[in-house]
């Protein structure tokens, strides 16, 4: 792909797309309604439809109409299922939930994702014991769990892990006790599940110190529909993308700002201006100058990790050394090697921690790379920082993720073109 000069800005607004994160869990629980689910506003990716072609094995039907998706569980079987494909994609390691409750044997093998390190899944097999599953390691280094025996009202610890945390909901929501989560996650893509859930007539309540509380309900009602929230991820890159490269301003539709709050403020703290508007807009401005910042990812509702690799890139403008601390995964630092490559200071500290100085211009004819989606978008940035033309590889990580995001840029007035 290569990213080339401003060209001419076609639109003032960009309208965020269905979150990711939000979807794929929703789809996951479709399978626990065994009926008719209708999804609207559902993100045209990779992951989606990676997800999707998994659930097909598992006899799922599903049409999409636009952006609106309609799936058929009713049918659902193991007989064709294709376990190996979970290896695609980390999010399918929510099957788990859904597939254990109407079946007691499954094999599956580790999930892969992202490269930001070895993404564990240890919580979600302890997890499973606890609700009396056995799980062992074969020959084949598949995962195989078998139920063991029934079981009673339960506490669980899901250590704020999102994902754990869906898988947890997801597992436990139709048994015949009551399930207490502790340490749960509450990222706005955990709560959308929540609800959606009880739009279904799942008995869920969620309490402030981070408590889930999951009370029997003999089934799910069918015929649902719902709407996947837009995707506060995208909304944060794009304020970046004006605060940095825009010659005017920019509103932005479905910008979520309620989930933004750390990230806006930590935008308004390196001298980003950005008015809330109405109706869950925002108006972007670029800045003359921008602040250095020392910044802390974490668990909702602090900084968002997945913010955090465009976000260095807008302290490569700002106007001393700034401090990023990663405490979520070990690797999201990686992408700084590939600033370097354009002659950026940086210091990697440690894999948590590094230091960005100030701005300079960038010189190289580099080609970037990235194995992580959020990294991806943070060479898409560079590059349009870059003034001249900047090859970017591995753009499939882009499609997994962001709904026609390079559109979107080429309507925003850049030059980008997939070879
Ligand atoms: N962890 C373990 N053991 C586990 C599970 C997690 O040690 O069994 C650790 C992880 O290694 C990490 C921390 O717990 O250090 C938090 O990981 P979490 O489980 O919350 O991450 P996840 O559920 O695998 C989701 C998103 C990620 C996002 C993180 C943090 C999905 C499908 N993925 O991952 O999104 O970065 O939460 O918010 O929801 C992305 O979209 O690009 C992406 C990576």
């Amino acid at each position: 792909m290569f990213v080339v000069n401003w060209w001419k800005k076609l639109y003032w607004n960009v309208k965020i797309s269905g979150s990711k994160n939000a979807c794929l869990p929703l789809l996951v629980a479709s399978l626990l309604v065994r009926w008719k689910v209708v999804l609207k506003n559902v993100p045209y990716i990779w992951d989606v439809v990676t997800m999707l072609e998994i659930m097909w094995t598992l006899w799922v039907q599903y049409n999409f109409l636009d952006d609106t998706l309609f799936l058929d569980t009713s049918k659902l079987s193991l007989d064709n299922f294709q376990a190996s494909r979970i290896k695609e994609i980390r999010a399918s390691i929510l099957l788990l939930g859904p597939i254990l409750q109407f079946f007691n044997k499954l094999s599956i093998p580790q999930p892969w994702g992202c490269s930001i390190w070895k993404r564990p899944i240890d919580w979600h097999l302890e997890w499973l014991k606890t609700i009396w599953y056995d799980y062992k390691y074969t020959d084949d280094c598949m995962i195989e769990i078998t139920w063991t025996k029934t079981s009673w009202d339960k506490v669980i610890n899901a250590w704020f892990s999102v994902t754990s945390t869906e898988n947890l909901v997801l597992a436990n929501v139709l048994r015949n006790w009551k399930t207490i989560i502790k340490l749960a996650a509450i990222e706005p893509h955990v709560m959308s599940l929540i609800n959606f859930l009880k739009l279904a007539w799942a008995d869920i309540y969620v309490d402030y110190d981070h408590t889930i509380i999951i009370e029997w309900v003999g089934s799910l009602n069918n015929n649902l529909w719902y709407e996947v929230i837009s995707d506060y991820i995208e909304s944060g890159t794009f304020m970046i993308i004006w605060a940095l490269l825009s010659r005017e301003y920019i509103d932005i539709e479905n910008a979520r700002v309620d989930d933004l709050y750390a990230f806006i403020e930590k935008m308004r703290e390196a001298w980003v201006k950005i008015d809330i508007t109405w109706n869950d807009s925002v108006r972007v401005r670029r800045s003359t100058s921008l602040k250095s910042v020392s910044l802390q990812t974490n668990i909702f509702p602090w900084f968002p990790t997945d913010l955090q690799s465009p976000f260095s890139i807008l302290l490569t403008q700002a106007d001393w050394v700034s401090r990023i601390h990663e405490i979520l995964f070990e690797s999201r630092l990686n992408f700084l090697v590939e600033i370097e490559k354009v002659k950026w200071h940086i210091a990697i500290l440690n894999p948590h921690e590094a230091l960005i100085f100030w701005k300079t211009n960038f010189k190289s004819w580099e080609t970037l790379t990235s194995w992580d989606l959020r990294a991806w978008v943070a060479m898409v940035i560079l590059a349009l920082l870059i003034e001249w033309e900047t090859k970017i590889t591995n753009v499939n990580y882009i499609k997994r993720g962001y709904s026609n995001f390079l559109e979107k840029i080429r309507l925003l007035g850049w030059d980008v073109v997939e070879e």
